[in-house]
């Protein structure tokens, strides 16, 4: 029998037991089932994996040639096989030491050529040096999507208590809303636009730069001058008018979901200091040497992953739902969906055969406590089996605030508890009982009350939310997506799926201005939508 069909087998098994029959079975459940990377740790007790599924996923992981792949991967091998190209985002953040070849080139010359040149830039930003037309910079806006938006955007929010440069602003929707509301209130004489676009095409992310540009030029004389680009594309920043010494490229083996690690982090290190980014790539650093040389079945990564595709493909669970007990990690959902989704929801195997299983998973999530008292609800009663991963400080940085934190830490490890506990219907009729409920009455109401428990969940527990340990986070979840990718034998590296919508939007634009007509060739829903969109829109 294949490694997958010893797994659904282990897994017809495990779904009629309860995950606290483990922890009955095994008192070092807690910690076996935890693993440790400096001082962070992973608790994958609260899942229905035993010792037998455990080692069955780690030989899938080994048949699957994680291992193999990992060395390719780091060696700078073109793992993206569907555009040719190395998957190199870990060079980002490599030592100083480091060399990387790619095509028998050193590749770490130039990246930290241009590391210092963004960061150098960084400074004069922040210590009053580069000056717009009105002195010096108070704003930064950062136009970008995805990629380009997501990361340090995330970042950026998650490391507010090292602010001590100008306030930094990212607009990524088309919707003329966002860009309006930024720039409403900054002085378009002291705010510098940072254009981060690694295609310097993305048609949200231009539009959004000339706006930008013509806002600019009602009050400075030469807007360029207040404008920054990173990008690949170096003939489309200067078609841009954007000068040589402000733009800072990368390479196209940096996937735009795996770019915050370089210029495309311009940004944030304008808002937190060359200083405390190079603490964030130390972390991603540290959780890069630890995927590569710690064994399997104490790799972090790896494990995650497992747990992941244990959900996942092997239980059926379609959805994972990710929850910081972490205010300032409000954006890493939305920074996760991208990485996650954008990377292994692909239906087709590196050869284009058909996946014979199910895809990577839908990801979601919100922080704690909000989400409690928003979708908890269908978490703990509903009939779906929602997969959730808490993270938590153990710290916060308010010392004043220190029993606020208690609190956020109680209802983190309080959920997780109920998620594994439930209420049983005894419990609940013994609930109702003593509010004076009998007969039929405290039969229907105790119903209510019942939580099936036996829900899965991991929790990632780390001492401070630092530069470090965001660096340390979000190298995690890469990793993970690269196992998970490799097991699935998926090219995570690609993101095709993106194209047609970008295609019929272009085509589509014109359509909205013109007649019936002209919208011939489209079916009969867009048609009626287009004739309701036109008719408002010429009112
Ligand atoms: O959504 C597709 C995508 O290509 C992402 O992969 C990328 O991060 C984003 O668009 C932005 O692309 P760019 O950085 O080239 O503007």
């Amino acid at each position: 029998m294949s490694v997958w069909g010893e797994l659904a087998k282990n897994q017809r098994f495990a779904e009629g037991r309860h995950i606290l029959d483990l922890f009955a079975a095994d008192d070092a459940r807690g910690t076996d089932f935890s693993v440790r990377v400096g001082d962070m740790v992973l608790d994958y007790s609260k899942t229905n994996i035993d010792p037998d599924a455990r080692e069955l996923l780690l030989a899938l992981a080994r048949d699957c040639g994680v291992e193999e792949r990992r060395a390719e991967m780091f060696g700078g091998v073109r793992i993206n096989e569907t555009e040719a190209r190395a998957v190199l985002h870990v060079a980002q953040r490599a030592g100083d030491d480091a060399v990387i070849p790619v095509d028998g080139v050193d590749v770490m010359v130039r990246l930290r050529a241009i590391r210092a040149r963004a960061c150098g830039f960084a400074e004069d930003v922040r210590q009053g040096r580069f000056r717009g037309q009105g002195g010096a910079i108070t704003d930064v806006v950062n136009i970008g999507i995805g990629g380009s938006d997501l990361g340090p955007a995330m970042a950026t929010l998650a490391l507010a208590p090292w602010h001590d440069g100008p306030r930094v602003h990212y607009v990524s929707n088309v919707d003329g809303a966002h860009i309006a509301d930024t720039l409403k209130g900054l002085d378009p004489e002291t705010t510098l636009v940072i254009v981060a676009s690694k295609t310097f095409t993305t048609i949200e992310t231009m539009t959004n730069a000339r706006t930008a540009r013509d806002w600019m030029a009602t009050r400075v004389a030469d807007p360029a001058a207040q404008f920054a680009a990173v990008s690949t594309a170096l003939d489309k920043t200067t078609a841009f008018g954007i000068a040589q010494d402000r733009v800072f490229g990368f390479e196209d083996w940096v996937g735009g979901r795996y770019s915050m690690w370089g210029p495309i982090g311009l940004g944030l290190m304008i808002a937190v200091g060359a200083q405390n980014f190079d603490a964030m790539l130390a972390g991603g650093r540290a959780m890069d040497a630890h995927f590569c040389d710690a064994p399997l079945d104490r790799n972090m990564p790896v494990l995650l992953a497992l747990v992941g595709l244990w959900h996942n493909q092997i239980c059926g669970h379609a959805t994972r739902a990710v929850l910081p007990y972490d205010q300032r990690l409000a954006r890493l959902p939305a920074y996760l969906q991208q990485l996650e989704m954008e990377s292994n929801g692909k239906r087709v195997d590196m050869a284009g055969r058909d996946l014979d299983r199910q895809s990577g998973p839908v990801v979601w999530g919100e922080h704690g406590t909000n989400g409690q008292h928003a979708f908890y609800q269908l978490i703990h009663q509903g009939t779906r089996v929602v997969p959730c991963e808490f993270l938590l400080a153990a710290q916060g940085h308010e010392p004043e605030l220190a029993h606020q934190h208690r609190l956020l830490a109680a209802n983190c490890l309080a959920q997780s508890e109920a998620l594994l506990r439930g209420r049983t219907l005894e419990e609940a009729r013994a609930i109702m009982a003593a509010k004076g409920l009998e007969g039929e009455e405290l039969d229907r109401q105790a119903r209510h009350r019942v939580f099936p428990g036996n829900r899965p969940s991991t929790t990632l527990v780390y001492p401070q939310l630092t530069p470090f340990a965001l660096g340390q986070i979000i190298a995690l979840y890469e990793h993970r997506v690269f196992v998970e990718g490799v097991v699935l034998g998926i090219n995570s590296f690609d993101q095709w799926g993106v194209e047609l919508g970008k295609e019929l939007a272009v085509a589509l634009a014109p359509l909205l201005e013109g007649d019936d007509a002209e919208a011939a060739s489209k079916d009969p829903s867009t048609r009626h939508l287009l004739a309701y969109l036109r008719a408002y829109q010429n009112a």
